[in-house]
């Protein structure tokens, strides 16, 4: 069955899949910068999801900003696990996390290739266009209420 689990202790197992998949996808496959990929992970609640063999397929962190607003970041689905749900049902646990912790508003900075794929999770865009990275973003927000 598929499984998430949470973590934000840097030392834990569920932190080592995380960072292995960031790795793979940002560093390698969008060639962001480690120590760009690397910042603010001890203020993030980092999440994994599991397939049935146990395997890590996916993962996002949270980062708590001002009151009652959580930040969505580093989502990231291995290759061969992409376009089967994986990333919907890890971004669905996420905002349940947050939604637990109180958060009344979630935001993200998209890739724009990856607008659409947060659109159909009930995200809108409210930013102009901006480089992070070298990569063309938009900031988009969720209200949970
Ligand atoms: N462009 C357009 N639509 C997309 C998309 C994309 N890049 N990725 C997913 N979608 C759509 C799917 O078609 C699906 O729509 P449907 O529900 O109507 O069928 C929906 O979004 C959910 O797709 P899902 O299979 O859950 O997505 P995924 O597991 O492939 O994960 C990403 C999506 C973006 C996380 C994954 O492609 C990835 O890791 N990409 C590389 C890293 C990245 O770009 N991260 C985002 C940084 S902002």
């Amino acid at each position: 069955m598929t499984k998430f689990l949470k973590s934000t202790d840097l030392t834990s197992n569920t932190y080592k899949d995380a960072l292995a998949i960031r790795m793979d996808v940002f560093v390698k496959e969008q060639e962001v910068p480690k120590e760009m990929e690397l910042e603010y992970e001890d203020e993030c609640i980092h999440i994994v999801i599991y397939n049935d063999d146990a395997k890590a397929m996916g993962t996002v962190r949270l980062k708590p900003l001002e009151d009652l607003v959580m930040k969505i970041q580093r989502m990231a689905v291995l290759k061969e696990y992409r376009g089967q749900g994986v990333g919907r049902q890890l971004m669905l646990y996420a905002e349940k996390v947050a939604r637990a912790m109180g958060a009344t508003t979630l935001l993200l900075g998209a890739q724009v290739q990856a607008i659409p794929f947060y659109e159909s999770l009930g995200f809108s865009i409210c930013s102009d266009m901006y480089l992070d990275a070298g990569i063309e973003h938009k900031d988009m927000d969720k209200k949970l209420v």
